[in-house]
């Protein structure tokens, strides 16, 4: 029986809350209770799922890995609001703020391994072929982590490299959810690389939204302060294509911003910017380019040889991520 995404949303949330935790070292515990109690999409584990079922399998069969990649993901979380200097996530304090850096670090590295030890907890048996895509898929996180931060030290950023940078933080790891559910329920090779590929291009959508959401969001729904992208320098695909399609006076004076020439108060900074993107053109192409990767992976579905029907829930699910407000 296939279920719905409310359905297996609701399931993975009483999966998360029986998790129990050693009761030793209970400061280290805690930030991990209270990250994953605060709700979030729960979309990485949600995309496993729905994959597996698409594919004829049960959400049992799939359902640790499924866990491991959200504590993973929000792992990644810890240590990305540490790195940003982001102090609200969820419509909640952060944790380095409501607890400390060292906190956020050690936390984090216990959640890896927890995720680690979820994902072995698959009693299927391809569990080799599982553990090794999550670990590829891990390390390029990391990588893509990497860029973002270097990027924001660099003004002649490419788009393409912006493209390859969200790719690895972001895309692969829904990638890597999708093709879990289909390894789990025994796809085929070239239907598991399809839905990677889907899940590839909805995450260089969701990213790309992301940004975008990061400038334009209601941060009440949005859970996160709106600006922490351009007050951090981040070289988004607004910023880079505000730096190449703006008139010529504001491209200048966003150049002596990013390079200290010119010191702005944050908040004007924020406006200015926001300013820039909607009259340069930047937030439309942005758009533009959001739904350039639905498409894409929308084509990469329909190669895949389940029925219509059996991928009606999935795309569904997809559609309704494209209009997102959080
Ligand atoms: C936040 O991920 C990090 C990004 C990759 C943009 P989500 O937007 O999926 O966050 P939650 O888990 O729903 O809170
Ligand atoms: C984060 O990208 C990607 C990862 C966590 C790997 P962002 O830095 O844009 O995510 P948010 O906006 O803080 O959720
Ligand atoms: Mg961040
Ligand atoms: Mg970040
Ligand atoms: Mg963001």
């Amino acid at each position: 029986m296939k279920h719905n995404a409310t359905d297996l949303i609701s399931f993975i949330n009483k999966e998360i809350d029986v998790i129990e935790y050693p009761n030793q070292a209970v400061t280290l515990f805690e930030p991990i209770k209270y990250i994953l109690s605060l709700g979030g999409k729960r979309m990485r584990p949600l995309l496993s799922l729905l994959s597996v079922e698409m594919f004829g399998g049960k959400k049992e069969d799939v359902i640790y890995p499924a866990l491991g990649l959200e504590i993973f993901h929000n792992f990644t979380l810890l240590h990305d609001d540490l790195m940003d200097n982001s102090m609200m996530r969820r419509g909640n304090p952060t944790v380095h703020i409501k607890w400390d850096d060292n906190t956020a670090i050690l936390s984090g590295d216990a959640m890896q391994i927890i995720a680690y030890q979820f994902i072995a907890r698959s009693k299927n048996s391809n569990l080799s072929e599982i553990l090794n895509l999550f670990s590829i898929t891990a390390l390029e996180i990391c990588e893509g982590q990497q860029y973002d931060m270097e990027f924001e030290k660099r003004n002649d950023v490419s788009e393409e490299e912006y493209l390859e940078m969200i790719r690895l933080k972001t895309a692969v790891l829904l990638g890597c959810a999708m093709k879990i559910g289909a390894i789990a329920a025994g796809a085929s090779n070239s239907d598991a690389d399809l839905i990677y590929t889907f899940g590839e291009n909805i995450g260089l959508g969701f990213q790309l939204k992301d940004d975008l959401l990061d400038v334009y969001a209601d941060s009440a729904v949005f859970g996160k302060n709106i600006g922490g992208d351009i007050l951090n320098d981040k070289k988004t695909f607004l910023l880079i294509n505000a730096l190449n399609s703006a008139q010529k006076e504001d491209r200048e004076l966003m150049r002596k911003i990013l390079s200290s020439e010119i010191t702005i108060e944050p908040k004007d900074k924020i406006k200015l910017f926001t300013e820039i993107y909607n009259k340069s053109g930047a937030k439309k192409s942005c758009e533009k380019k959001i739904e350039y990767f639905y498409k894409k992976a929308f084509i990469a579905l329909d190669s895949i040889s389940c029925s219509e029907e059996s991928k009606s829930i999935l795309k569904n699910y997809v559609l309704d991520l494209i209009d997102r407000e959080k």
